[in-house]
């Protein structure tokens, strides 16, 4: 059995981060989110993987290399422009060969991984198996309706009047026959290559789709809101540990990691929170759900529920919440009376000011 990692996509959802990144690789706990999909399917015992890249392509190849660090083997499938994860299995044809795969969504998460799911696709071998959960409003997701055998009878793509609260879980199980099915759709409305078109014509030929309802935790993280609620939940389950600097007049409470090089300073940290390597924390307040990546300074600044990407300051400027900080960005207040907002903001970025 083989996996295909999806990594291209346009990332529109996160922009301004998508600019000049890849979603893939934004850090939950100060982990690229990418990383946690590919150790779960080294995991279930599975060693050749192909990942498609578009834009981002270096960036991810720099990141994940030849995959040896996870026990895998990795074979990058560039994809010209994101034209649908249908598009994206029709060119990785020759890659997949004729074997069963796993599809895997690069910006996905799903606690517990998918060593369980992948045995029990072994053991049944229905033609296609998704993944499936409840979700309260299902009008943004791939929409599944069952019969009462638990029997895929029809799939809906952003459908505005759903008809079950069946979201599909970006991770598919597919055999080979899917390749038919992928080369006989046509482009959607928003000129994609549709998965769930694809699973639809698999049901419209008799072929068996099967589903698992699960009920763990999972999270598409390409949009803000749901990329800090995993950092939230993962942040939870942290191992503790103080390998960087912290002076006397600090005071830690509760799970939190502190990097080798790391140092702290006159400062209140409350986990469960992560300090990366190299960042400077001085007279300042981390609050919980906080991962602060390498080489940032957090100066008399309180930040708290939030992101901050490398190389990133925040210096002096009151309290920061439920933010997510780029790469390298400076935040700083300002000099001079009147204290108005001066703002260098990249395009499509999002800010609320508060007073
Ligand atoms: P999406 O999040 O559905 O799409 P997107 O990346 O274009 O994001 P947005 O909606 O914010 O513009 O994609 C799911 C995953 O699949 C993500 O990791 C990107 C990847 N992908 C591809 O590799 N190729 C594609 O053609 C598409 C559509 C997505």
């Amino acid at each position: 059995m083989k996996a295909l990692v999806l990594s291209g996509g346009a990332g529109t959802r996160l922009r301004p981060i998508t600019h000049t990144s890849a979603k893939q690789l934004v850090p939950v706990a100060n982990k690229p989110v990418l990383f946690y999909g590919l150790e779960s399917i080294a995991a279930a015992g599975i060693t050749e993987v192909g990942i498609v890249v578009g834009d981002t392509a270096q960036e991810i190849e720099a990141a994940v290399g030849d995959g040896s660090r996870f026990g895998i083997d990795v074979t990058y499938i560039p994809q010209e422009s994101p034209l649908g994860l249908a598009h994206a299995v029709l060119i990785s044809r020759d890659f997949l060969g004729d074997e069963d795969f796993v599809m895997y969504l690069g910006d996905n998460f799903i606690v517990g991984g998918i060593t369980d799911l992948v045995e029990e696709f072994r053991e049944r071998r229905p033609d296609a198996q998704i993944l499936l959960t409840k979700v309260p409003d299902p009008r943004s997701f791939g929409v599944a309706e069952l019969d009462g055998a638990g029997r895929v009878v029809r799939l809906e793509e952003k459908p505005s009047q759903p008809r079950s609260d069946l979201a599909l879980v970006g991770v598919y199980l597919f055999t080979p026959a899917v390749h038919e099915a992928v080369r006989a759709i046509a482009p959607s409305a928003r000129g994609e290559l549709e998965i769930t078109h694809a699973l639809q014509h698999l049901i419209d030929s008799d072929r068996r789709v099967a589903s698992t309802v699960i009920d763990g935790y999972w999270k598409d993280t390409g949009n803000v809101a749901d990329m800090l609620e995993v950092n939230r939940s993962v942040l939870e389950r942290l191992d503790p540990h103080h390998e960087g600097s912290v002076d006397e007049e600090t005071e830690i409470i509760g799970r939190v990691r502190i990097e080798a090089g790391a140092v702290v300073r006159a400062s209140r940290i409350v986990g469960p929170a992560v300090i990366g390597a190299g960042t400077v924390v001085e007279r300042s307040y981390i609050g919980p759900s906080t991962s602060i990546a390498e080489n940032c300074r957090i100066t008399d600044s309180e930040i708290e529920y939030s992101i901050v990407l490398s190389g990133s300051s925040l210096e002096g400027v009151g309290r920061v919440e439920a933010s997510l900080i780029g790469h390298d960005v400076e935040i700083t207040p300002a000099p001079h009376i009147p204290a108005a907002h001066r703002l260098v903001l990249g395009d499509h970025s999002r800010v609320q000011i508060s007073g």
